[in-house]
């Protein structure tokens, strides 16, 4: 899979109905023969799965993206949260282990405790503030403590058309004529999933190990970004207002300042990320003929 390796055989995919599985799986498509596998398929919680979808398909690279995301129910079902993230990621990584397979898997800025005044490099202390930080702070640690080979890619702030996710949200609110509040105090950078699905391949062929952040260029604010979508979308109108995180009623306490530093992956693979502004205008674009505008 890295240069010189010439290794380009089966990919198997967890979560790959989710957000970021569909950009993996549009990415890589072509190039790998892939298995695409989602809860059904393989419950990462249940190691016999996992052990069982990896002995049928004997992948040379597992793309670990099943997770739990809901960060605010998270607050309320911790366990749920770590079973996943935690045990989930530390099966994946005991099968691929035993059997040799070179493990990618997602991270989070929500590891970080959100007080830095520059992007947080790969090697800065974590203190996660939330349920779900931490249990994904857990599975960072049960991927390293089963010492697979792995490539663990940090990122943040993802959209993407396979999902839920902040913009579509906005707009479709904006459409509704509702009021939107949002908050202008929480600083990181909006990155687009397919973006991450593109670098995975060229950390990949670049032979990346250990852990790399990944994100758009740039930064903003959660308001910062609903104001550029709404004028993008010719609903610069629509009545947006800044406000304070604690006014707003989101349970999961959020870094206040979570940029990531993009240094180790230009190093890496010698590339920039593109600018915020720029992916965000992109797939703007591309949802306008699929009633996104
Ligand atoms: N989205 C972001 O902004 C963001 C930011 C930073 C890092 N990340 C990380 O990026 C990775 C991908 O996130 P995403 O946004 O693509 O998440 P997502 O859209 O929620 O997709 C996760 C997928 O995993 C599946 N899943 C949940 N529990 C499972 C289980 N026990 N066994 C197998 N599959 C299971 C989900 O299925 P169900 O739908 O049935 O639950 C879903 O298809 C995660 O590691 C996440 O922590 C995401």
């Amino acid at each position: 899979m890295s240069r010189g390796e010439g290794r380009s055989g089966r990919v198997l995919i967890t979560g790959g109905r989710g957000l970021l599985g569909k950009e993996i799986v549009e990415a890589f498509h072509g190039r790998f023969e892939l298995r695409v596998t989602d809860r059904e398929e393989c419950d990462v919680t249940i190691l016999p799965e996992c052990f069982r979808e990896i002995e049928g398909f004997r992948p040379e690279v597992a793309i670990h993206c099943a997770a739990y995301t809901a960060v605010d129910r998270a607050e309320v079902e911790p366990e749920r949260a770590h079973a996943v993230n935690a045990l989930g990621t530390g099966n994946m990584a005991r099968v691929c282990r035993e059997r040799g397979i070179l493990l990618v898997t997602f991270g989070t800025d929500y590891v970080f405790d959100g007080m830095a005044s520059r992007p947080y490099r790969e090697e800065d202390p974590v203190l996660p503030l939330s349920a779900y930080g931490k249990s994904k702070l857990a599975a960072e640690e049960a991927l390293r403590e089963a010492g697979t080979e792995h490539l663990l890619v940090r990122t943040q702030w993802l959209y993407g058309a396979g999902g839920g996710n902040f913009i579509l949200t906005i707009l479709g609110k904006a459409r509704l004529g509702e009021t939107l509040r949002v908050a202008s105090d929480q600083t990181g950078c909006p990155t687009f999933a397919g973006d991450l699905a593109k670098a995975v391949l060229k950390l990949l062929d670049a032979g990346a190990r250990g852990t790399v952040h990944f994100s758009s260029e740039g930064e903003t604010t959660w308001y910062g970004l609903a104001r550029y979508v709404l004028e993008r979308s010719g609903m610069a109108g629509a009545p947006l207002f800044p406000a304070l995180t604690r006014d707003l009623p989101y349970p999961a306490k959020r870094p206040s300042y979570a940029v990531l530093s993009k240094e180790r992956y230009r190093r890496i693979t010698g590339e920039s990320p593109r600018s915020w502004e720029e992916a965000a205008g992109e797939f703007l674009e591309s949802i306008v003929g699929k009633g996104g505008r």
